[in-house]
């Protein structure tokens, strides 16, 4: 699916040249679920960035699906991203002054789906993260857990092969952290997605198949462990599942 080769990215900061990504190599999986894990500073959102064609490496190559997304058009990539990837991210990133449908329905506008239709896919995806009786509400009357499962909703009802997810549980407490570990794992298993979630959090980075430790713009890739791929990875946060 996914193939990064040498992938280097600068970025000028007041005069200076800041290294985020050093040289990353790294092939991830249709299907896999793969953990980025480092401290602060590292370029983990940075990589995640590249992943979903939301800027471009400076050198090297970022393949997906074998086409390398830092030669493509700038309207191809676009389009790519609207089909193919979702993103969650650590502060949820809804509009305050939409309803929680309303935010899920506005992924949809890009691709011309009719009202109804919109109104239709919207609702089943909350109540497939169990907000069906949310629906009408704005994110400022939702606990964060909860609009955390609205973005989720939103990132999905386009049907993307991908979810990038940037330390989505980095705003939550404890709990909420295991119900939205539980969503995202329930959803990755349920659809055959690819996912890859950035985090700091050791606790978090466990539950993938795959862990990836990022420092100063390099990534170390562990092996896949035999005792974790494809189980609920011990299902420690609670017992939340889409039903
Ligand atoms: N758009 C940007 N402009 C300037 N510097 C950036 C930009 N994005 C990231 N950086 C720098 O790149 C480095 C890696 O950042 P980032 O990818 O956000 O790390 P992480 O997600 O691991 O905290 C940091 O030094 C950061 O300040
Ligand atoms: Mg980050």
């Amino acid at each position: 699916m996914y193939e990064l080769v040498n992938v280097k990215k600068s970025f000028e900061k007041r005069g200076r040249q800041v290294k985020a990504l050093d040289g990353v190599d790294l092939t991830i999986g249709d299907g896999e679920f793969l953990a980025v894990r480092g401290p602060t500073g590292q370029g983990k959102s940075t990589l995640l960035v590249l992943l979903g064609g939301l800027d471009r490496a400076t050198e090297g190559r970022v393949i997906f699906d074998g086409r390398d997304l830092g030669a493509m058009r700038e309207v191809e990539v676009a389009s790519l991203r609207a089909r193919a990837f979702g993103f969650v991210f650590q502060t949820f990133n809804l509009l305050p002054t939409l309803s929680a449908q309303e935010n899920v329905e506005a992924a949809l506008v890009p691709f011309g789906v009719r009202g109804p239709e919109r109104r239709r896919r919207a609702l089943a995806a909350l109540e497939e993260l169990g907000l069906g009786d949310r629906a009408s509400h704005l994110p400022s009357e939702l606990s964060g857990g909860q609009q955390q499962r609205v973005a989720i909703a939103r990132a999905l009802v386009k049907e993307p092969q991908v979810l990038l997810a940037d330390e989505p549980t980095g705003n939550l407490d404890e709990d909420t952290r295991g119900e939205i570990m539980s969503v995202l794992e329930g959803l990755w298993r349920a659809r055959g997605l690819t996912l890859v979630i950035v985090t700091h959090d050791t606790w978090v980075a466990r539950r993938a198949q795959r862990v990836a430790v990022m420092r100063a713009g390099r990534i170390s890739v562990g092996s896949r462990g035999p005792d974790t791929a494809g189980t609920p990875a011990g299902a420690a946060g609670g017992a939340f599942m889409p039903a």
